[in-house]
């Protein structure tokens, strides 16, 4: 899937909208919904590597030599940012087991909206991997704006961005901040709401995922 004339790869396979959909339903339970948050994001990492680039190598099968393809270019590194991006990482791991992994904490002032970082470790060596920074939830953008940046500024190059879902304006604020970063989501909802949230939405993903409310 080549990303559209902004920057967005909508990844909208019908196995995920369905599972999709039972995530946003206010019935589904925390292992329900974390169980398929995991699954999404195996999906997700599939198309997220699409364009990644191969090398022929030897090997030998039981029957003769032949050159075939494996992945090249740059490792990867995960980033999750706090607390749901965690919801992702797990699914992500258990198919992209070698990747590094990153955390970005922020927190969302309830006033402002603005973001606030409480907690940053990421690896050494993240200025030659690609980084794959990842929120269920790109609503302002406010926060995926801030995560960026860090990674970027730990000197990384290559980004992609990766929330289950978005809102038109979390796109247009993280495409216009960082014109240079592909936005994968799986879908755009409406709008936000008065406090931030996506509608319709899922909640709030943290506390779905964590069981927190
Ligand atoms: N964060 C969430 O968890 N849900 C939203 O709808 C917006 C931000």
């Amino acid at each position: 899937m080549e990303p559209g004339r902004d920057g967005t790869i909508l990844v909208d396979h019908p196995l995920i909208q369905h599972k999709l959909t039972i995530m946003r339903k206010a019935e589904t339970s925390t292992l329900g919904f974390r169980r398929l948050l995991g699954e999404i994001a195996m999906l997700l990492a599939y198309e997220v590597l699409r364009d990644a680039p191969t090398e022929l190598v030897e090997i030998e099968t039981p029957l003769t030599t032949c050159m075939m393809p494996q992945l090249a270019g740059k490792k990867l590194c995960l980033v999750s940012v706090l607390r749901a991006g965690d919801g992702l990482l797990s699914g992500m791991l258990d198919i992209l087991p070698a990747a590094r992994v990153g955390h970005v904490g922020l927190y969302r002032d309830p006033k402002t909206l603005q973001a606030v970082e409480y907690f940053i470790k990421l690896p050494r060596d993240i200025d030659e991997r690609m980084a794959i920074v990842l929120d269920p939830m790109l609503a302002t953008g406010n926060s995926a704006v801030a995560a960026v940046q860090k990674v970027k500024d730990a000197g990384c190059t290559s980004i992609k961005f990766v929330a289950l879902l978005a809102a038109p304006e979390g796109i247009a604020n993280l495409r216009e901040a960082h014109p240079d970063v592909p936005v994968y989501t799986c879908a755009i909802d409406q709008c936000l709401n008065d406090h931030g949230y996506i509608v319709p939405g899922l909640g709030d993903a943290g506390d779905r995922l964590f069981g927190t409310k």
